[in-house]
């Protein structure tokens, strides 16, 4: 596996196995502290494309809270052997520079409308910003022909969808949604999990209960009143519950109630001491 850390080195590298190689790369952009989920993506990239390409840059823009962003989980030298296991071709290892040669205080806002207002751009102010900076940057040296992308972070995954076309990429690449890794237990595999106490992990599976109850629950149960059980439920956990949220799964308007003219999608964020998770599950997909 090619270890680089300079872009210029990595854009003349990609060009030539897409320009002249004529060979497809699939890109997969992480943070680091790499679980089974980010492993997946790396399998899926194999299967689709040529040669794959993977990131670990922890990107300050993206953390609207600086205690998450030094408390970040690092593991450098572990997320390399893993990435080599998996049979990654290339990691790309950037420094802070690499990414903003011209530091950050006069950064693209990039036009995100709705999708900035709700759930993770409503509690995360700038989040969305930070994470179309970097991505951004990263997929104008890279330029992949797939991008692949967890669900876990649907919203983001849909911010990424809508980046690609404002930035004119979209006849360029292909943005492929890779389905959410589970613990055992259910807990949605995440970089984060790792910061959780052993007391804190026993409850973090309780989100994922709580969305498949919705999911059980979907057209027949009274939706408020299952909700604001739910929610007291968590609350009873220790839980501070940022939302539960009902939304198109297409769109993610938030939605009042089971919509059965769109498909369904349950999104929950919530911290537990001082980690947030994030988890969603598709309630009901219209059509099937
Ligand atoms: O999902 C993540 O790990 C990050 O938000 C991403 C897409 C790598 C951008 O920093």
């Amino acid at each position: 596996m090619y270890k680089i850390e300079k872009s210029s080195e990595l854009s003349m590298i990609s060009r030539e196995i897409r320009n002249v190689q004529k060979r497809t790369i699939g890109f997969v952009p992480t943070m680091g502290a790499l679980h089974e989920g980010h492993l997946s993506l790396i399998r899926f990239s194999k299967e689709k494309s040529d040669f794959t390409i993977a990131s670990i840059f922890v990107n300050p823009t993206q953390f609207n809270n600086p205690e998450d962003y030094t408390h970040y989980p690092r593991q450098l030298e572990m997320d390399i052997q893993l990435l080599e296991e998996a049979g990654c071709d290339l990691v790309f290892l950037p420094t802070y520079d690499e990414i903003y040669p011209e530091g950050t205080s006069r950064l693209p806002h990039y036009e995100l409308g709705y999708l900035e207002t709700i759930m993770e751009g409503k509690h995360r102010p700038e989040h969305f910003q930070g994470v179309c900076q970097v991505v951004h940057r990263l997929l104008s040296i890279v330029e992949p022909d797939y991008l692949f992308l967890g669900e876990k972070d649907l919203q983001q995954c849909k911010v990424i969808e809508h980046l690609i076309k404002l930035t004119g990429l979209e006849d360029k690449m292909r943005l492929i949604i890779c389905p959410t890794l589970r613990e055992q237990d259910g807990l949605a595999m995440s970089s984060r999990n790792l910061r959780l106490t052993p007391e804190q992990r026993k409850s973090a599976p309780l989100l994922f209960k709580a969305l498949s109850e919705l999911k059980a629950g979907f057209g027949a149960a009274d939706y408020p009143k299952l909700k604001a059980n739910l929610l007291n439920h968590l609350q009873q956990h220790s839980f501070e519950v940022h939302y539960l949220e009902l939304a198109n799964s297409d769109t993610l308007e938030i939605l009042n109630g089971w919509n059965l003219q769109v498909s369904n999608t349950a999104c929950i964020a919530a911290t537990i001491g001082k980690v947030r998770l994030i988890d969603n599950i598709r309630l009901f997909s219209k059509g099937e």
